[in-house]
């Protein structure tokens, strides 16, 4: 049986929902749900299908059949990232994923808690007493340098870092942009932008190829618990052998692609939702101080603040960064009671069903008691994703999880970051939805002094 889906309102003759869609892109992806659970959008003259209700949405995220890949957006961008795992499908994903989790497990996660603190410590506490924080470029800075020392740690030393942390965020930049642009005349042109970019991918490449040979090199001493050292280390299951140079740094490449921009993003927010509500702020500056004292956060901690976890599955609803996730039909297969058609693009946004007042109670408030009421675990399934489900569900949500935690307990316990007076701050729709901008200001936080 063949179903026919509403079509969204607004569509024109020739440029599709592309209006609605530019003018207002959080109103049109909220407004959806209001036209069915799978809902057409055509996308210049790209029909695509919009998954609204947390049961189809569930059923798309789960497919084990290898039925969906990810779909046109992954396409465009797979020539410059290579076939890493966040692009890879069926047999060639499961097997880059049994491949790249070991860097993933707790025990590693707990290694890497140390650079967590020891990254947010040294970041935050160059900030001066009164000083404006742009806290979005702030929190996008301690991202980076987490994410470069905990890949490469071991292997090199703190210069190689600070120049991988500052090559990772263009080559991302490139990548959102060609991914966005429309056909690929664009990226083609001899602009100073292209150029830009081409030079950050050498320059990536290269260091991590540096990198790789100074690892080989060297006779295996020290501490070789870094990402890198572990993916160098993978085998196979199969044949037993090691990925190649190229396929090691496609890796690096998504796990960047995928953990950067969504966590500092979601960081960012999470301070700016603390700036408005002082009263939760305080407390959680009561239980970070009570439960860490003066000490190192560790991984065991983000088991030990309650109320933080709370906080933060809160930040993860209401301000969930990832505006949609794609995937494309592989096969004809069935959803919703009739028949999708083989190269039909799906979406659904992660972001707009966290908002639904029918899944969730006074959606905008941000009110982190709502996870004591009804635990995440008790919500119908699909209704909140922060990380995905299924085979593709996020590999680093416990590394974000860690991240998270340990930039709040750091930075809470010695700073407090005010909103600067008549500073309104936008949603702006991007690959993430990031903040326009964040200014606050640093004052020490009260009682107590504490060490960062
Ligand atoms: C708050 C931060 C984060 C959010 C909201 C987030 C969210 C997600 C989501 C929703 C997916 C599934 C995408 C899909 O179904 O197509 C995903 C996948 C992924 N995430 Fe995360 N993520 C975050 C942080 C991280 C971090 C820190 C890392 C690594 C250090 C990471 C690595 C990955 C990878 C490699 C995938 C691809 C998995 C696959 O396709 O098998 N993420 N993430």
């Amino acid at each position: 049986m063949t179903i026919t889906y509403a079509t969204a309102p607004g569509r024109l003759p020739g440029a599709g929902h592309a209006l609605s869609l530019m003018r207002d892109p959080l109103g049109f992806l909220q407004s959806l749900r209001h036209h069915g659970d799978l809902v057409r959008v055509d996308l210049g003259p790209m029909p695509s299908l919009f998954v609204t209700s947390p049961a189809l949405i569930q059923s798309v995220l789960t497919d084990r059949k290898d039925l969906l890949d990810k779909g046109r957006f992954y396409d465009k961008v797979r020539p410059l990232t290579g076939n890493g795992v966040i692009h890879a499908h069926g047999d060639e994903h499961r097997r880059q994923q049994a491949m790249i989790k070991p860097s993933f497990h707790r025990e590693q996660i707990a290694r890497y808690a140390k650079v967590m603190h020891e990254v947010t410590a040294e970041r935050s506490g160059s900030w001066r007493p009164g000083e404006c924080i742009p806290v979005d470029k702030a929190m996008r800075d301690i991202t980076f340098n987490i994410l470069a020392a905990t890949m490469f740690g071991s292997a090199v030393g703190r210069a190689a870092h600070e120049e991988l942390a500052q090559l990772l965020p263009v080559v991302l930049e490139a990548i959102m942009w060609r991914t966005v642009s429309p056909g690929d005349l664009l990226e083609k042109l001899p602009l100073p932008m292209n150029r830009r970019f081409d030079r950050a991918f050498t320059g990536l490449r290269e260091a991590i190829s540096r990198v790789m040979l100074a690892y080989r090199s060297s006779t295996g001493g020290g501490d070789r618990s870094d990402m890198l050292s572990m993916l160098l280390e993978a085998r196979d299951e199969e044949t037993g052998l090691p990925m190649t140079d190229e396929e090691v740094c496609n890796q690096i490449v998504s796990v960047t692609m995928a953990g950067s921009e969504t966590a500092a993003t979601a960081m960012a927010w999470m301070f700016y939702e603390l700036a408005r509500h002082p009263d939760i702020e305080r407390k959680v500056r009561e239980e970070v101080r009570e439960v860490m004292g003066d000490r190192d956060f560790e991984m065991a901690d983000a088991g030990r603040l309650p109320y933080c976890r709370q906080v933060l599955q809160e930040v993860m609803r209401v301000r969930q960064p990832i505006l949609v996730i794609s995937r494309r039909a592989v096969r004809d297969f069935p959803l919703g009671g009739g028949r999708v058609k083989a190269g039909t693009e799906l979406f659904y946004s992660p972001y707009a069903v966290h908002r639904d007042p029918d899944l969730f109670n006074d959606p905008l408030r941000f009110d982190p008691d709502r996870w004591l009421d009804r635990p995440a675990a008790s919500l119908p399934k699909g209704a909140y994703t922060p990380f995905g489900a299924g085979p593709r569900h996020c590999i680093g949500e416990q590394f974000a999880w860690a991240m998270m935690h340990a930039v709040l307990a750091v930075v809470v316990r010695r700073w407090q970051l005010v909103l600067s007076p008549g500073t309104k701050v936008r949603e702006m729709p991007w690959a993430t939805v990031n903040p326009n901008r964040m200014p606050m200001t640093a004052l020490p936080a009260p009682g107590r002094g504490g060490r960062a």
